[in-house]
């Protein structure tokens, strides 16, 4: 992404995988200890997931590292997470202008539904921004369930379960594998949506993916009426795979 300041400073957006500590790579460490600041955002009650997974590697940061928790509370309507959104960007650019390399923590991958999109869309007009990827919640999925996402003329499609009822079911017809995330709050509509299209023995469902809380469903029968949190998906696969192709 190119720079049109004379700043030298980089805003990187670091992937720190989805839960496990060991999940975060060699480069997003290297990144994270040798940042100026380290940026993260917090939930209204001070809660950072990227903070916490990243918090061994915080301990062999530079003496003189600064960490900037960012409030941002993601159940707001729009406008309002719009205006923070420019807040952090505007403190992120300050910081960029005084020569200070900002490194900004993403739950899994950055560029997969995370924060650090939209305050690159704000930053990089002006600012040097560079990616680290990280281990997505959907591959952390599928190694933890032992499941894989796709083989031979597969195809997959992920969604959230935001989508309204007739763009999940359509998904589910055409597509061999299907993520869908966010699921936990919507789960007694996704295993009616997942029954209706004759799915439901097909998906596994999974929570807090390789943190300590794991929680791991691969009969949901099993689940009648329950909600989970926020940090979980479904995986939907086909029941018959050409595991030996002949
Ligand atoms: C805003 S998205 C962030 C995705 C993240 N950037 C990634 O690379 O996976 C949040 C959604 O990702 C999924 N998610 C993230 N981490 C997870 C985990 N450890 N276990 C299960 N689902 C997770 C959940 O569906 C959650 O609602």
């Amino acid at each position: 992404m190119t720079s049109t300041t004379q700043s030298k400073a980089v805003f990187y957006g670091v992937g720190v995988g989805p839960g496990d500590p060991e999940l975060i790579t060699l480069k997003a460490c290297r990144v994270i200890q040798n940042a100026d600041v380290v940026v993260y955002i917090t939930n209204a009650k001070g809660h950072s997931v990227g903070k916490t997974i990243a918090s061994d590697t915080l301990l062999g940061s530079k003496a003189t590292q600064i960490t900037l928790p960012i409030t941002i509370s993601m159940s707001i309507e729009r406008k309002a997470i719009n205006s923070a959104y420019d807040k952090a960007a505007d403190t992120i650019k300050t910081l960029l202008v005084q020569g200070y390399d900002v490194a900004f923590l993403c739950e899994g991958d950055p560029l997969f539904f995370g924060s650090f999109i939209y305050l690159m869309d704000r930053v990089s007009p002006s600012h040097q921004c560079k990616v680290i990827p990280g281990i997505t919640s959907v591959n952390a999925a599928s190694a933890q369930l032992a499941t894989p996402l796709t083989m031979l003329s597969e195809d997959m499609a992920i969604i959230s379960s935001r989508s309204d009822d007739k763009k999940i079911r359509d998904t589910l017809v055409h597509y061999d594998t299907v993520a869908i995330l966010k699921a936990g709050p919507q789960l007694p509509r996704l295993m009616e949506l997942l029954s209706a299209a004759k799915r439901l023995d097909d998906t596994q469902y999974i929570e807090y993916a390789t943190h300590e809380n794991e929680r791991v469903v691969t009969d949901l029968s099993q689940m009648t009426n329950e909600k989970g949190p926020y940090f979980s998906l479904l995986l939907i696969t086909r029941p018959h795979r050409e595991y030996r192709c002949d």
